[in-house]
């Protein structure tokens, strides 16, 4: 039994996250949000940067306190390398280096993509990890793709977007109705009170498992625009219709190429990760598919889903386990590919 304890580091984005796993199992997993960049309708990497190096020590020291452990239990610190804003990754990055270096343990490199999938292995009570191989919906601001899982460390995107990604079109649309960012939590909680047929939109057509998101995104300010001009509170009266309108159709873009690789690959083990598995309406499409057509669902807790360090601890741990260490030299990458991690240097 593997009771090895790893402190994982995450500061891709916006949020400055620290975790610390016994094994599979998760001991604490600490983030602290910087809730600075609501003002700007969107992440400003300054800002990002600046707030990491502000959260990192307090949200490194609360998760090793909230562990009940002590920092010479650790055996290992990893850190998500990329993909992510590079002045974030930097803050990120250095500080698990000089940690490593000062605890004198290994140091572990993470791919923040490969980490949002293998978060389905966290050790819970009353969720089955899933079966190689699966399927995963990997969906956040930055990225929407399908991955072939064949293994921990054997993975292949059959499908990814060819320009926005899933969250990001529920950010940049929430913008033009006027809400806060990050839109897409706000748009699920509106579209519940919301007729999800109100509206129509474009969907792209793409071959093979490729996803478009911006011109759903043009559609909606098309019409918006058009529709402001005969009555100015137009999105004001309509926020929550419009809110469910979208959402469907962000929802059917994803499920329909997800349901398309299912088939064609003849997979019934099907996971969704990310930001975006957070979405009320991805998770009810999810879970309809797994009664209509017999799949076996995966969709993470709500805690692992937008970005963690439990997921870069759980990663750490396995790449612990097969003594993959990174050299002290290791720079942060603000582009790294899934299936560049897997390349041996
Ligand atoms: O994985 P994540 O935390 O960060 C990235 O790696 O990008 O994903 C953040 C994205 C944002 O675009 C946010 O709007 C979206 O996930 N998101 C949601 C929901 N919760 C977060 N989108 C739709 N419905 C939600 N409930
Ligand atoms: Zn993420």
């Amino acid at each position: 039994m593997n009771n090895s304890i790893i402190l994982g580091i995450e500061s891709s984005c916006d949020d400055t996250s620290a975790a610390v796993i016994r094994g599979n199992k998760i001991l604490s997993n600490i983030a602290a949000n910087q809730e600075i960049h609501n003002d700007y309708g969107g992440v400003v990497p300054e800002l990002a940067s600046r707030a990491h190096q502000q959260n990192i020590i307090p949200v490194v020291e609360k998760s090793v306190s909230q562990a009940n452990i002590q920092q010479k239990d650790i055996s290992a610190v990893g850190f998500t390398r990329g993909p992510g804003l590079l002045g974030s990754l930097l803050v990120g990055t250095s500080f698990a280096k000089s940690l490593a270096m000062s605890l004198g343990v290994p140091l572990i490199e993470v791919n923040h993509l490969q980490a949002h999938i293998l978060a389905h292995f966290i050790e819970d009570a009353n969720i089955m990890p899933p079966k190689f191989p699966f399927l995963c919906l990997t969906v956040s601001g930055g990225h929407t793709m399908i991955v072939l899982v064949k293994d921990y460390f054997d993975m292949e995107i059959i499908g990814r977007t060819t320009d926005d990604a899933a969250g990001e079109a529920f950010d940049k649309i929430g913008k033009i109705f006027g809400l806060d960012y990050p839109a897409g939590p706000i748009i699920d909680k509106l579209a519940k009170n919301g007729n999800e047929n109100s509206f129509q939109f474009n969907k792209p057509r793409l071959e093979n498992y490729d996803y478009s998101f911006s011109g759903i995104k043009t559609s909606v300010l098309y019409f918006i625009q058009k529709e402001i001009k005969k009555n100015p509170d137009f999105i004001r009266e309509n926020i929550d219709d419009l809110c469910a309108s979208v959402q469907r159709s962000i929802v059917e873009i994803l499920m329909d190429k997800l349901e398309k690789a299912s088939k064609d690959l003849n997979i019934n083990e099907v996971a969704i990760a990310g930001g975006v598995s957070a979405n009320s309406a991805l998770r009810a499409a999810m879970q309809s598919n797994a009664e209509k057509l017999g799949w076996k669902i995966y969709i993470p807790k709500f805690e692992y889903t937008t970005d963690n360090a439990a997921m870069i601890a759980m990663v750490a741990q396995l790449k612990f386990q097969r003594g993959e260490f990174a050299d002290l030299s290791v720079s942060a990458t603000a582009r790294y590919d899934i299936e560049e991690s897997f390349k041996k240097p």
